[in-house]
């Protein structure tokens, strides 16, 4: 077992004393109910090669055109973990999978420092296919998007979802929220009642450290959380 000092080193954090301890920060439970998970855009219950082929297949919006591959995801189908970021960057729309490139790098880093590896959890974003010039998402294109990735969740069942940054915590918690708001506590995916916890994005990492004391504040309020769901305390 490692020291959560080593933990910090290897998310390239210098050791501190956290003042806060993350488990007491209040939950809240969104308000939010199953029956807004429904948009006209819902993909088909479907198993989960079925779900792989339609979003291989997508031309809900103009992404397609661009596009060189779609990126479904990557990891475990039955993972505890779900983590979810934003949209796939150049090399992702290569070579086809989620987070490959740097802030791929540090995502990994952070796995490993909760004791999680990559092919323990599955890693999804909102979008699938990559915006051009790695611009943000439009609105539209989220709508056309997102029902993959809550029949992503559906299919997955995972203990704790991890939202990386404002479109994953947007897309799945259906709020507007700034993602200032919606650290520090443990929301619920509506539906099924999963907990999920809000944090900065890896790349918005890369561009700011001194924002990972937070996020590392956020990876222990998740395996908190994962650990306080009966049967995963020996996980
Ligand atoms: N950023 C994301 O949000 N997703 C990826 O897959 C790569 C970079």
């Amino acid at each position: 077992m490692r020291s959560r000092a080593q933990y910090l080193r290897e998310m390239g954090l210098t050791p501190w004393t956290l003042i806060t301890d993350a488990r007491v920060i209040a939950r809240q439970q969104t308000d939010l109910v199953s029956s807004e998970l429904e948009s006209p855009g819902e993909v088909a219950l479907s198993d989960w090669t079925s779900l792989q082929q339609q979003v291989g297949n997508c031309m809900r919006c103009s992404l397609h055109e661009t596009r060189k591959t779609t990126v479904f995801g990557e990891g475990d189908p039955k993972a505890d973990w779900l983590l979810v970021g934003e949209a796939p960057g150049a090399e992702e729309d290569r070579q086809g999978l989620p987070f490959v490139g740097r802030a791929g790098q540090l995502l990994n880093r952070m796995l490993f420092s909760v004791d999680l590896s990559r092919d323990e959890v599955f890693v999804a974003n909102v979008l699938k296919c990559r915006p051009p010039d790695n611009r943000d998402p439009f609105g539209e294109e989220v709508n056309a998007c997102e029902s993959f990735l809550h029949r992503q969740v559906e299919s997955i069942q995972p203990k704790i979802i991890l939202a990386m940054g404002r479109f994953a915590a947007q897309a799945l918690l259906r709020t507007d929220q700034a993602i200032g708001q919606l650290r520090g506590r443990v929301h619920r995916y509506p539906a099924y009642d999963i907990p999920l916890v809000v944090t900065y994005h890896p790349a918005y990492l890369l561009r700011s450290p001194q924002a990972k004391a937070k996020a590392w504040e956020d990876l222990i309020l998740a395996l908190a959380e994962f650990k306080s769901v009966p049967g995963s305390e020996n996980i």
